[in-house]
């Protein structure tokens, strides 16, 4: 298990470790208040669907302390401030939604600032606890799938972007699952995308499974259909940003490549999600927010111009993979398959 901690509240303050220096550099940067913490999210020294959702917890703490009396309605457009600092992760504005209504009730009792703060940090604190059990439970039944679908003894997994302890606080998503199997002695290799532009598979799920002694070897975008045409794939397993209601999702840029090439190769390609992942609000994929970001991303790197400087570029962050292209959909109460309109409401399961 890694030591890794992407966020840490610790003396009323926020400690993110800035992803954008992994792995040259684990450094933390500190954090007091919301509008720190939305600089923080847009600039992605925090990233990752799930953590993005705990960092923003902390940031409506911080907007809660930041005001003198409590009004309600400031909070909320406070809430509506920090979730426009991503708008494809939809679980930044469930762990935003989730704060308000906690906010609701509490206030009614005690709406002293410090005391609001104290606990909305405390169910930060017991949100990141409780998604590593729910993690687990997901790596165990991405397990369980493929020993019925596949049965090997090991497994030869490819993974796009970052799923793992960076990206959502504790063992990860897709990239859980692999921890899991490696555990179980049942990896045969991992292939990681590099996943251009901001490079989360070369930097930081390579660095998370450098740590964690599992092989695995690095690959362009561009290499994934000579692994499937090789049989140098038995499955391919990413997180994801967005799932609707119809099992559209959203992921990484080139998340759909991959389950499109799969298709082709009749290779099961799955998502691994918890349920705050989920928008049954969205019926469709046309209807998700997809970010688009600065196309300094693709022009330069680590600031230096790569392409020529009269060069334009298109940087959309994320895209969306049909429904119909997944083999199955896993969160931490189980696994959905075929038509996703069913089969999702029985995996999902509201307090
Ligand atoms: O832009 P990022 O790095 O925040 O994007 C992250 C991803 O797309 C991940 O695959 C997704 O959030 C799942 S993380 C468990």
């Amino acid at each position: 298990m890694s030591s890794l901690k992407p966020i840490d509240f610790k003396e009323n303050k926020l400690y993110l470790l800035d992803q954008r220096l992994l792995p040259l550099e684990e450094n933390y940067v500190e954090i007091e208040t919301i509008e720190q913490t939305h600089e923080a999210i847009k600039q992605m020294i925090v990233r990752g669907a799930p953590c993005i959702g705990f960092t923003a917890i902390y940031g409506m703490a911080f907007a809660v302390l930041q005001t003198k009396k409590f009004n309600f309605e400031k909070i909320e457009e406070k809430g509506a401030y920090l979730a426009s600092s991503r708008p494809t992760a939809v679980n930044l504005k469930f762990e935003i939604q989730k704060v308000l209504n906690f906010l609701k009730i509490l206030a009614r009792e005690n709406d002293d600032p410090i005391f609001l703060f104290k606990k909305i940090v405390e169910l930060g604190d017991k949100e990141i606890k409780l998604s590593e059990a729910r993690n687990r439970n997901m790596a165990t039944v991405a397990r369980e799938e493929l020993r019925s679908n596949l049965g090997k003894d090991k497994y030869k997994i490819l993974t796009h972007c970052n799923t793992g302890h960076l990206a959502c606080g504790s063992l990860g998503t897709a990239l859980g699952v692999i921890e899991h199997l490696a555990d179980c002695g049942e990896i045969e290799t991992v292939w990681v995308d590099e996943t251009r532009p901001y490079l989360q598979g070369s930097r930081l799920t390579s660095y998370e499974l450098s740590k964690l002694d599992i092989e695995h070897q690095i690959v362009t975008e561009g290499a994934a259909s000579y692994l499937m045409s090789h049989g140098l794939v038995d499955a391919i397993f990413t997180g994801a940003d967005r799932v609707v209601a119809n099992g559209d999702t959203a992921n990484k840029i080139g998340t759909a490549n991959l389950a499109i090439l799969a298709n082709h190769f009749q290779i099961p390609f799955y998502i691994v999600a918890p349920q705050s992942t989920f928008d049954f609000e969205s019926e469709h994929g046309n209807q998700i927010d997809i970010e688009l970001r600065d196309p300094e991303e693709i022009l330069k790197y680590n600031g230096q111009q790569i392409a020529p400087y009269s060069a334009k570029a298109f940087n959309p962050s994320f895209d969306v993979t049909p429904g119909e292209l997944i083999s199955g959909i896993i969160n931490e109460h189980g696994i959905a398959k075929g038509d996703y309109k069913s089969s999702l409401g029985e995996i999902c399961h509201y307090d």
